[in-house]
């Protein structure tokens, strides 16, 4: 059944304008924060995956507020749940019992189990990096060990353990670090040496893992965490023999094996829930957030109930972490997902856009890659396909090119070379055409 929306029209009189918010934000909160665009766009309203500014232009929100919006801005069965919840209880903290906590967590075990069996305890948070450092936290006493192994060009959070275990220089801004985390190479193909395969070089990031425990730590480790496929990093998708190889060093180690699923759970890579599955292997535990609350603050962890023992006796607690609210909100799109077929829908559509994208790559020299699965793309700008040498000038005009043909895209990449294609799991066949010809247009300008 098609999702019926409701027309709201933004109010053209109000007397908010792009130049009142930017002056109020610069004044009123922190100098951190940023926008990627030269003329930053106000939103006055949102509907599945379009946002609508001030004079209620209509644009594509392919970037889907940093990956976020998963089945579609105010979404009308979501907001009616969630409204509903909010009238009749609306918060209280796991010290009394309330059932929406519990619901969610049958329906989230649901859909990880297929990645392994054995997840069936969850914890619920906040955010992304609270999922992350509680994943921490449960691999130490579990392991009784504290040396962590991560992923250069990983991103997971802006708390200090998260922070750590970033391998980006400009996110890890704060010290002192926790110590203890430890960084292996990704296997990020574009960027291998000279001389080598994608099989090969994919062997060697993964041996890699082996090398930083013995030579870096004791040798043996409380976790390996990776994004299965990096999100602020550039959308780095590693070789199929990656993570498996990557496992077994982890499991000699006596590891637990972590999937950051912040961005590439919930569908987003299309064919299953969580990214990990493309690989095969068998997380310990899975942190996610984003697409999960579909741009309400929730966060969860998902582990083994041997490696959740570890946290009996112990106590730990959150304010906000799996309020009735959140919780309703994060089993409608867990709803919308299953019964609109979204996964499907990420796998048929980003198929699309890749195509149409590995097009734009033969026609323009900047175009130096194009990688991703589902609605989870990258597109790697440089100077010339033979330098390599990133463009970020070239990619920033790019993406505020794309706006004004209505496209909003999003980068990442340790050098802001890659555009980010990552929209709500909605969009349309006719929405890919409208990204693949907002970029031709911009790319013919640059
Ligand atoms: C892969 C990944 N992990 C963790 C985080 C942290 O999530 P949050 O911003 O909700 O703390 C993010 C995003 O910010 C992310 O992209």
């Amino acid at each position: 059944m098609a999702t019926v929306i409701k027309e709201t029209k933004v109010n053209k009189t109000d007397s908010w304008t792009p130049e009142k918010v930017l002056e109020m934000r610069k004044r009123l909160l922190l100098p951190s924060t940023m926008t990627y665009h030269s003329q930053p766009l106000l939103i006055r309203r949102a509907s599945m995956q379009y946002v609508y500014d001030e004079k209620d232009k209509k644009y594509l929100d392919a970037f889907a507020g940093v990956v976020t919006i998963s089945v579609g801005h105010c979404h009308p069965e979501l907001v009616k749940k969630a409204q509903a919840q909010m009238e009749t209880f609306d918060h209280s903290t796991t010290l009394y019992l309330y059932p929406q906590i519990v619901e969610m967590a049958e329906k989230l075990i649901e859909r990880v189990k297929p990645a392994n069996p054995a997840l069936e305890v969850c914890f619920f948070t906040n955010s992304g990096c609270e999922a992350n450092e509680l994943a921490a936290i449960i691999a130490k006493n579990h392991t009784k060990r504290h040396e962590f192994i991560a992923l250069r060009h990983s991103f997971h959070g802006r708390t200090l353990m998260a922070m750590a275990m970033t391998g980006q220089s400009i996110w890890r801004h704060s010290t002192p670090y926790v110590f203890g985390v430890y960084h292996a190479p990704a296997d990020y193909t574009y960027r291998r040496p000279e001389g080598l395969t994608p099989q090969q070089y994919t062997r060697v990031c993964a041996d890699e893992v082996e090398n930083v425990i013995k030579y870096s730590t004791s040798g043996q480790i409380a976790a390996y965490i990776a994004e299965p496929i990096s999100g602020f990093g550039g959308v780095i998708d590693p070789g199929p023999e990656y993570f498996p190889r990557v496992y077994e060093h982890v499991k000699k180690a006596g590891g637990l094996f972590i999937s950051d699923e912040v961005q590439t759970g919930v569908g987003r890579t299309g064919k299953h829930f969580l990214g990990i599955q493309h690989w095969g292997v068998k997380p310990d535990m899975v942190t996610m957030a984003k697409g999960i609350g579909n741009g309400y603050p929730l966060g969860a962890l998902v582990t083994t109930r041997e490696v959740a023992a570890s946290m009996e006796g112990k106590t730990h607690f959150n304010t906000f972490g799996g309020n009735p609210v959140a919780m309703t909100v994060g089993g409608a799109v867990l709803d919308i997902l299953k019964k609109e077929r979204l996964t499907e829908n990420a796998e048929k559509v980003g198929g699309k856009l890749i195509a149409g994208l590995r097009k734009l790559q033969e026609r323009y020299e900047c175009v130096g890659d194009v990688r991703g699965r589902g609605l989870m793309i990258g597109v790697e700008i440089v100077k010339d396909k033979k330098s390599k040498e990133p463009a970020p000038q070239t990619t920033l005009k790019l993406m505020d090119l794309a706006k004004d043909n209505g496209v909003l895209i999003g980068k990442g990449g340790m050098a802001g070379n890659v555009l980010r294609i990552k929209p709500p799991l909605c969009v349309t066949a006719e929405d890919a055409d409208w990204i693949i010809d907002a970029l031709d247009k911009a790319l013919k300008k640059v």
